[in-house]
């Protein structure tokens, strides 16, 4: 089969044969129709995601759509390195697969997952935000950031503030219903100010940045709590501005802090899975705000760097034989 191929971290995959892949137990082989550029997929291809591991050459890609012998099409998921998703044919858990229900169409489902699912267990299974709760999203204009707003509004949060630091982004966000947003683009001291002024009384932050953002958040919605008591929930789900923190221990003792993850190991199995059928169930009425781009496989190595505007992300897929091409 063909498949992209990551021979050196960091490099960009090229479109080479390779053998089909020998399912292990509890694996079945889909043929791909669909496999998302998450940053996730970037991150494990260039070595600096926890999941990476050290085994080369490796085919990058998380998730997908895929069809199973019998014709039905799936989502996927669970794929660990060296094997991924980003070829003719992938070997999936089948305890992953989930049917695609009528009116999802495989590039937009392939697009649309990763972040949604990241935003649906950050804020309802780690942060567990209410009807009525109030909630900071810090790095609130990737995909993954304003599917953190869309759902946040669909619990029924009485506040939820987005931050981020493209203008265009944060104005589409207020468009969606969002209560109060913050430009990063500023300086710390601005921002600060910002923060502290909407967002001292929030429940949770569901953290797409992490880095110095992460910093500057912190001390500031530490400074502005009208009651120290009221728990607050710091929810790091990705680190789009930097892998780490520093972290005052007094921020812990000032307010009732809790700070914890969402992703791949935090998250209890059953849980994701049963968030996941949920998801996508919900997927046909849901407002998309992702632009997803389909690309034939066989271009992986010319648009692995493509440069994409704000909400959009580029799907791999085998089958189409050239960009722009509806599978
Ligand atoms: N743990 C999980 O389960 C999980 C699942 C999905 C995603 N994630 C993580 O969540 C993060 C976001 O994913 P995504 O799908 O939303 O990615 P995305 O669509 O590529 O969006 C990334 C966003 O980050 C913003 N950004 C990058 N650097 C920034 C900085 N220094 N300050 C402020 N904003 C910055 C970009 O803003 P501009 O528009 O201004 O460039 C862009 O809006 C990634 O780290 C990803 O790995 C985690």
């Amino acid at each position: 089969m063909y498949a992209a191929v990551v021979h050196a971290f960091g490099e960009s995959p090229r479109y080479e044969l390779l053998p089909d892949p020998a399912p292990g137990d509890g694996e079945v082989v889909v043929d791909v129709l669909a496999a998302g550029l998450h940053p996730l997929v970037r991150a494990v291809a260039a070595g600096t995601h926890y999941t990476s591991g050290d085994r080369l050459p490796l085919v990058p890609g998380y998730d997908g759509v895929g069809r199973l012998e019998s014709g039905e099409a799936v989502y996927f998921s669970g794929l660990v390195p060296p094997h991924g998703s980003m070829a003719e044919r992938a070997a999936a858990p089948r305890s992953s697969l989930i049917p695609l229900p009528d009116g999802l169409d495989p590039v937009t489902t392939a697009a649309l997952v990763n972040p949604m699912i990241s935003a649906w267990m950050a804020l309802y299974e780690r942060a567990e935000l209410q009807a009525g709760g109030a909630v900071l999203i810090l790095g609130a204009t990737g995909n993954a950031g304003r599917a953190a707003a869309q759902l946040a509004l669909l619990r029924g949060a009485q506040k939820v503030v987005a931050a981020g630091r493209n203008a265009e982004a944060l104005r589409e966000l207020s468009g969606m219903g969002v209560h109060q947003t913050v430009s990063l683009d500023a300086s710390d001291e601005e921002v600060a100010v910002s923060l502290g002024e909407v967002a001292g009384d929030v429940d949770a932050v569901i953290d797409y940045l992490w880095g110095h953002p992460a910093e500057v958040a912190l001390a500031a919605v530490a400074g502005a709590r009208p009651d120290p008591a009221q728990p607050l929930r710091w929810v790091a789900v990705g680190s789009m501005a930097g892998p780490s923190i520093a972290l005052p221990s007094d921020v812990l003792r000032r307010i009732n802090l809790d700070i914890c993850g969402s992703g791949a190991g935090s998250a209890v199995p059953d849980r994701v899975d049963a968030s996941l059928r949920s998801l996508i169930s919900l997927l046909p009425a849901a407002e998309v705000r992702t632009e997803a781009i389909a690309v034939p496989l066989a271009e992986v190595h010319q648009a692995w760097n493509r440069n994409l505007a704000t909400g959009q992300r580029l799907v791999f897929c085998p089958d189409l034989i050239a960009s722009g091409t509806p599978v």
